[in-house]
């Protein structure tokens, strides 16, 4: 529990249903959780340990336990992670059982110690220290690995946490120590032997081994029993004249963060591409209050518009234009155009960003300028990629014996087909699942028992989706978008039998959840059976483990 304060609760059994599940808020704000067996009552720490949700909100389905804000789910009988976004399990506590009625002792906790001991003499090498990097490390540990892990990246920091860096951070509300991955200590305590500013020139999967050149072009390799590649993606800088001029910005990086915050002061943003990172550096400018102004500038007229029907999109524009953004829609960037200033300190100009032209022959003033436009995967290091735009790897992540491709870059068999997914959810889920491999643990499900999930936070409120759709307009609607609760199921096509294969939800979460379980189930509702009234709660609680 986050606070220490020891609880001793009294629970009347008759409260709880067999295969249900309570919560108990108590006074502090923390909260205990109980799940129901027959007999069988299990006590926990009932606050999500991802963000503090109470699970007593969400839903359980068989022995899932499903967080009702982003899908961590736990074993309802000890509490294991089943599924990030959490990257721990629950606390249990021990019951006392006094026959109509439980005791819960929160200070009695269940020791639940890692012995370490398998695998002692093997070396896991894992490039990358994004989602998925972090995650294959730290669920190996929590699992039992006992041998040596390296974690080699690019970057200058520790694992940390790159979704709210869009969110929280750029609005000015979290401060830089709080986004790092299990906390400032977390390569000492989990025993990572963790390179920094490290860059890998070469991946030689065959042989298990990488190297690295520095910069006077000595050459370090390595060799290890499991190779794990998490490189992730970088921004697509669309080929504009003015796209390398001072004033221009991507958001990829803790640096490109703190670059765009100090550089919008005052300034008039325009931001290119109505995507969800476009939409989330919107909301978190307008929040911290601290630019001229603020223009999204999009090449039709829908925000997030591969994701969420156009009334959907109508609803999120009304609420960005309430909060003070300015649209341009329909509209096609031709050039980042260039003005020239006078540099005080010396004689000289300097060249920087003026403002953006259009294809339309107008112009929008600008004087800083962030591109919002997609990204890439970082393939490179594997020349035999067999596919155009991901490394092509199975339902556990390999790409042949003990190398692994995870993440942004990974186009991974699953649930759902073969696919590239850039989230976060889906990318720590793969370092789960590559654990597992690892550990030829076959009681942790591959990726072909997993579906897709993301969010994004805008302006404090959470639009969720679960699965995957090639076009979100082959859409049932239920609610009302402009008051900010809806759920949207989406279809291939507009068949009565076609079963949904992804929802969007803003406010409505417990039914996404049940929508999520009942997909991964491959018992998703068809438009019809949505149509005649489908209890989506009831039949997602009706799944046996
Ligand atoms: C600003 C922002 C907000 C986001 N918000 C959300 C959100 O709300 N919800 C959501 O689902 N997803 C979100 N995403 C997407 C999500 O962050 C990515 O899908 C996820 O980070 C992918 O994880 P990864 O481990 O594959 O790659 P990354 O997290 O990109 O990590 C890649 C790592 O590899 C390292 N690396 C690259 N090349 C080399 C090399 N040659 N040698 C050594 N190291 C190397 C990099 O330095 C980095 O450490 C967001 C992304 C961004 C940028
Ligand atoms: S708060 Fe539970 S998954 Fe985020």
């Amino acid at each position: 529990m986050t606070n220490a304060t020891i609880h001793t609760v009294t629970i009347n059994k008759a409260d709880i249903a067999s295969g249900g599940m309570k919560s108990y808020k108590q006074d502090d704000d923390s909260i205990i959780l109980i799940t129901r067996d027959d007999d069988a009552f299990q006590a926990f720490d009932g606050k999500c340990p991802h963000a503090g949700a109470d699970l007593g909100t969400g839903l359980r389905c068989g022995n899932r336990v499903v967080c009702p804000w982003h899908h961590a789910t736990f074993d309802s009988r000890d509490g294991t992670l089943l599924e990030p976004i959490a990257t721990e399990g629950l606390t249990q506590y021990e019951v006392t059982d006094n026959g109509d009625s439980l005791t819960v002792n929160t200070s009695a906790k269940i020791d639940k110690q890692i012995a370490n001991d398998k695998l002692t003499d093997t070396h896991t090498l894992i490039v990358g220290g994004g989602a998925a990097g972090f995650m294959t490390a730290h669920q190996l540990r929590n699992t039992g690995y006992g041998g040596k892990i390296t974690l080699i990246s690019a970057d200058d920091k520790a694992p940390y946490n790159r979704p709210l860096l869009s969110k929280a951070f750029l609005a000015g509300n979290m401060p830089e120590e709080k986004l790092l991955l299990g906390g400032a200590d977390w390569a000492s305590k989990y025993d990572i032997n963790l390179l920094l500013n490290k860059t890998v020139s070469e991946i030689l999967p065959n042989e298990r081994t990488i190297v690295i050149k520095d910069k006077n072009g000595h050459s370090d390799r390595q060799t290890a029993d499991f190779l794990v590649v998490a490189t992730g993606a970088e921004p697509k800088i669309p080929p504009f004249k003015g796209a390398e001029l001072d004033g221009v910005y991507t958001l990829r990086s803790m640096d490109d963060a703190k670059l765009i915050k100090a550089a919008s002061h005052d300034q008039r943003v325009v931001i290119v591409g109505t995507g969800f990172i476009g939409m989330e550096v919107a909301s978190a400018l307008a929040q911290a209050g601290t630019t001229a102004s603020i223009t999204v500038i999009g090449q039709d007229h829908r925000v997030m518009g591969n994701i969420v029907s156009e009334t959907v999109s109508n609803a999120l524009i009304k609420l960005h234009e309430e909060k003070g953004i300015q649209f341009v829609f329909d509209a096609s960037v031709t050039e980042i155009v260039e003005v020239k200033k006078a540099d005080e300190t010396s004689d000289s100009n300097f060249s920087q960003v003026g403002g953006i032209k259009l294809a339309n022959g107008e112009q929008v003033d600008a004087d800083i300028v962030i591109l919002g436009t997609g990204v890439a995967p970082r393939i490179e290091l594997f020349e035999e990629v067999n596919a155009p735009d991901g490394v092509q790897v199975d339902d556990h992540l390999q790409l042949r014996d003990g190398v692994y491709a995870l993440g942004d870059i990974a186009k991974a068999s699953g649930q759902m087909g073969r696919m590239r997914i850039e989230h976060w959810r889906v990318a720590l889920q793969h370092g789960l699942v590559t654990a597992a491999a690892i550990l030829n643990d076959d009681s942790v499900s591959s990726l072909a028992a997993r579906i897709p999930f993301f969010w994004t936070m805008q302006y404090g409120k959470s639009l969720r989706y679960s699965g995957h759709a090639a076009t979100p307009d082959h859409n049932i609607l239920f609610g009302s978008p402009d008051t900010l609760n809806y759920i949207e199921y989406y279809f291939d096509d507009d068949g009565e039998d076609t079963r949904a294969s992804a929802a969007s939800t803003l406010g409505r979460d417990k039914e996404l959840v049940a929508f999520s379980e009942l997909l991964r189930r491959g018992h998703a509702p068809t438009r019809a059976q949505i149509h005649a009234g489908f209890n989506i709660i009831d039949q997602a609680q009706a799944l046996s483990p």
